[in-house]
């Protein structure tokens, strides 16, 4: 059944298909918590703007865009940081499945990288959580209002430091991370997915 979904031409074009890669209890998530295909390809064909560029998922879940973005841009390479170990070992699992080469998850949290690692970022509102206490993927970590602001100007501040020619995707953000110096280049009509740019 699995190697069915492997093999299978849509996989990677439909999110019935594609979270079919995860238990029940993951595809469950997946509306409100993990990218859809079609915005995780758009996302990735904006940061893989070049053979070789390192594109960083902050905040990773189980690798939906990671997996999606590597699957449809071979040369680029897909990290995706997450903090929740059990959500980092549900992205290894489907990345063993998909047989993806170019991505690679890190367990942890995203203030224990070096930004200087990577070029180009995606960003899925990972923060809210803090602030949305009806809509949360678990109990198992602590949420706050500092945690939201802390993250958010840590991001903020990385992201600042980051060279012209920088890209950034945002989906459903407040912006309260995105610093002044980054335009947006392009956006879904909704104005959910916003692609942004360091000048
Ligand atoms: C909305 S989900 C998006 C998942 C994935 N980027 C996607 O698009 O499918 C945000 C994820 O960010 C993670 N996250 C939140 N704060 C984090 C932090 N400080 N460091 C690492 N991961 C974090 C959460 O555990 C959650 O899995």
């Amino acid at each position: 059944m699995m190697e069915h979904i492997i093999t299978n031409g849509g996989l990677h074009t439909s999110n019935v298909m594609f979270d079919n890669l995860y238990p029940e209890t993951i595809r469950r998530l997946s509306k409100h918590h993990w990218t859809p295909v079609a915005i995780a390809r758009q996302a990735a064909h904006f940061l893989a703007d070049a053979p070789g560029r390192r594109v960083l998922d902050i905040g990773s879940g189980v690798g939906k865009f990671c997996l999606i973005g590597a699957y449809f841009y071979p040369e680029a390479h897909f990290y995706g940081v997450e903090q929740r170990k059990e959500l980092y070992a549900h992205a290894e699992s489907a990345r063993t499945l998909t047989q993806q080469a170019n991505v690679h998850f890190i367990h942890g949290n995203f203030t224990a990288l070096d930004f200087e690692d990577y070029d180009n970022f995606y960003f899925y509102n990972a923060f809210f959580e803090n602030l949305d206490e009806g809509n949360r993927i678990d109990h198992q970590i602590e949420f706050s209002e500092s945690l939201f602001v802390y993250y958010s100007q840590y991001l903020y501040t990385v992201l600042d430091h980051k060279p012209a020619g920088t890209r950034l995707v945002t989906f459903h953000s407040l912006e309260n991370e995105v610093p002044p110096r980054y335009e947006v280049r392009g956006a879904s009509a909704d104005r959910l997915l916003k692609m942004w740019e360091k000048v």
